[in-house]
């Protein structure tokens, strides 16, 4: 990873852990917390990127309110005004991964800028990650709601070069989402996705310059790229 001048991230699944709202869907649906959390997730993903083909943006919050939506009535659960609020409200709420702090730390003192680059809508991201307190470790809060379409579209990874003032190879793009580090890599980042769950890759034409188990491990391997080790 040579040249790294920043470092940018994707938030739910990256920084956040979506399934965080797993406790709260099983205050209102016992056992089945996991199932919900899953479709829902996948849901609300479906329907950022069929918006985007369709010219159709909405907020962030509000796909995940129709995904949500869509969950219950494929699972065949009632879904009452108190119990949306409160399963919406926890996306607003995530934790984020164990890691993250001090990782974020070690990058900071650095002297690297981070920013996030996410589909969130600005109150989306800024309450996640103000609630978390994390928000001292970052340059950039950058929502896709600027351009109006999600990513992976390049639009989209264009608003931090220009936060940032910087060009795509000077960029570290660091996701979880393989869908989201496959879109980065082919618009020119240095890219490093974040397999936490030892999962396979997706075959979208671009793979990822690296891969880490956590972003524990980022620091060392940007490190190790600014001393012209192999893994840059
Ligand atoms: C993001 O934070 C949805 O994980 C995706 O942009």
């Amino acid at each position: 990873m040579t040249h790294t001048q920043a470092v940018v991230f994707d938030l739910y699944g990256t920084l956040y852990d979506v399934h965080s709202v797993v406790q709260q869907c099983n205050a209102s649906y016992p056992g089945q917390g996991m199932q919900i959390s899953e479709l829902w997730r996948q849901k609300q993903l479906e329907y950022t990127w069929l918006r985007s083909l369709m010219g159709q943006y909405v907020p962030f919050e509000q796909a995940t309110h129709d995904a949500l939506v869509y969950t219950c009535r494929h699972l065949k659960l009632g879904l009452d005004e108190p119990t949306r609020a409160a399963l919406c409200n926890a996306y607003l709420n995530l934790s984020p991964y164990p890691e993250v702090p001090a990782a974020l730390q070690q990058l900071n003192d650095m002297g690297l800028p981070l920013a996030i680059l996410s589909n969130g809508s600005v109150f989306s991201i800024d309450s996640v990650v103000r609630h978390s307190g994390l928000q001292k470790h970052f340059a950039h809060l950058l929502s896709v709601e600027r351009v109006g379409v999600f990513k992976p579209d390049p639009r989209v990874y264009t608003l931090a070069c220009q936060a940032l003032g910087l060009a795509p190879p000077q960029i570290l793009f660091v996701s979880s989402n393989a869908w989201d580090a496959a879109g980065a890599r082919h618009f020119g980042f240095r890219v490093c996705w974040v397999n936490r769950r030892g999962g396979a890759f997706d075959e979208l034409g671009a793979t990822p310059h690296a891969v880490a188990g956590g972003l524990d491990e980022l620091p060392a391997l940007i490190g190790a790229a600014s001393q012209g080790s192999p893994a840059s």
